[in-house]
């Protein structure tokens, strides 16, 4: 996997966590720190991981391990492996064409790939560069005829899975980037700083800055005024979040799509029992990668009772702080069909593009069938709590 950007960098990537190292290098520091942070003092985004390093693995020795399936079935989609790549909002902004590249990615890995509703590339180019079917991601937005003509379109780009995020009435206080100056006013010493960031990060400036349109909103040109422009596309998505939006929404929602239904962002048992109550097909136990309300419970801490509740009657995936094969693991030993990777994709394209999400989505595989066989399992669907122990102290 060495290539001119990695030799460059001293470093051939072998971990989901070397392609942040490498993200951090590629990119202007405000968008390192967009792609990497997350609300207040980022507690909960510390925690995602932490809570992963508590769950030990039980080693069973003396099995037969030599074939392994790591292959399953998410919403009546079939997946080589048990991943999907999370929406990123404004990926097109850490490489150029992000979204597509991270399509190609999925389709030659046999996973899914979910494009975000602030994509910067549209729900028709993903589909034109890509054969296999992708998942689209939804909020619903004050300007419901919007959202409407959202879901038409992403039906008629045949999408088989609406991921309907609903963490999101308010924004979360990220303090890296107001003090970044994303979408506020900077002072001239800060604006001066910013310049100096761009100019000293020459690969992305040419490649992506200037070539790439990384402003350009594929899936909202149409609804936002002088969408080019990022204080006014800011000033929209701000006005269009609805923090009206309740359960009966959720029935509205079906209403208007077809296919299956995802709610991404339940964290709380009495959540994940509306959820199946109020029609979903599935939920991701998520808190945004820690983004939204800091201070909560890591995904994988909420994942089993959640799963208890509701695994009867929904399909329950789960994200935050996923990093490595081993961790698929353990969510998986934990009642989790499958795992959405967020931030590790968009390390992964902005250091190396498409080939470097396919690479991170090899690791994950690697990663994970080393763990299985020296667990004793062959099948992921024989992942099961009796396969965890939990770290003492
Ligand atoms: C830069 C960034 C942008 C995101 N944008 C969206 C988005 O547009 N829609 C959404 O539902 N979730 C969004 N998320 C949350 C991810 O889909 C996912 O829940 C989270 O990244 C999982 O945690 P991880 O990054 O630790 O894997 C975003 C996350 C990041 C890091």
């Amino acid at each position: 996997m060495i290539d001119d950007v990695t030799r460059g960098l001293g470093l051939a990537p072998a971990t989901a966590g070397d392609y942040r190292e490498l993200a951090r290098r590629r990119l202007p520091r405000f968008l390192f720190d967009y792609l990497d942070g997350a609300a207040n003092e980022e507690l909960t985004a510390r925690d995602n991981r932490q809570a992963f390093h508590r769950l030990h693995l039980r080693p069973r020795v003396m099995r037969d391990v030599s074939q392994l399936n790591l292959s399953t079935r998410v919403l009546g989609q079939d997946l080589a492996l048990p991943l999907i790549l999370a929406p990123l909002g404004l990926a097109g902004a850490m490489a150029r064409r992000a979204e597509v590249q991270a399509a190609r990615a999925a389709e030659s890995k046999g996973v899914a790939f979910c494009e975000s509703t602030v994509s910067i590339c549209s729900i028709e180019e993903v589909r034109r560069a890509s054969g296999a079917p992708f998942w689209y991601q939804l909020y619903v937005m004050r300007d419901r005829g919007y959202a409407r003509e959202l879901l038409r379109r992403a039906h008629a780009a045949g999408c088989p899975v609406l991921v309907l995020t609903v963490d999101l009435a308010v924004t979360g206080a990220r303090h890296r980037d107001v003090r970044n100056g994303l979408g506020g006013a900077l002072p001239l010493s800060g604006r001066l700083a910013k310049a100096w960031d761009l100019l000293s990060h020459p690969g992305w400036l040419i490649d992506v800055g200037l070539r790439g349109k990384p402003l350009t909103f594929g899936n909202l040109t149409a609804a936002v005024p002088g969408a080019r422009n990022p204080a006014a596309f800011k000033a929209w998505v701000d006005s269009q979040f609805d923090p009206s939006v309740t359960w009966r929404d959720l029935a509205w929602v079906r209403e208007n799509w077809q296919g299956k239904i995802l709610l991404k962002g339940v964290l709380d048992v009495e959540d994940a029992r509306d959820a199946a109550s109020f029609g979903a097909d599935g939920l991701v136990v998520s808190n945004h990668g820690g983004r939204q309300l800091d201070s909560v419970a890591a995904a994988i801490d909420a994942l089993p009772r959640i799963v208890d509740a509701v695994g009867d009657r929904l399909e329950v995936l789960m994200d935050g702080g996923v990093r490595s094969g081993l961790d698929v693991v353990k969510a998986l030993a934990l009642g989790a069909r499958a795992c959405l990777i967020g931030r590790p994709w968009g390390y992964a394209v902005a250091a190396r593009g498409e080939a470097g999400v396919t690479h991170v989505l090899s690791l994950l595989g690697s990663e994970m069938a080393i763990a299985m066989a020296l667990c004793g399992i062959t099948d992921v669907h024989a992942l099961d709590r009796e396969m965890l122990l939990r770290a003492e102290g």
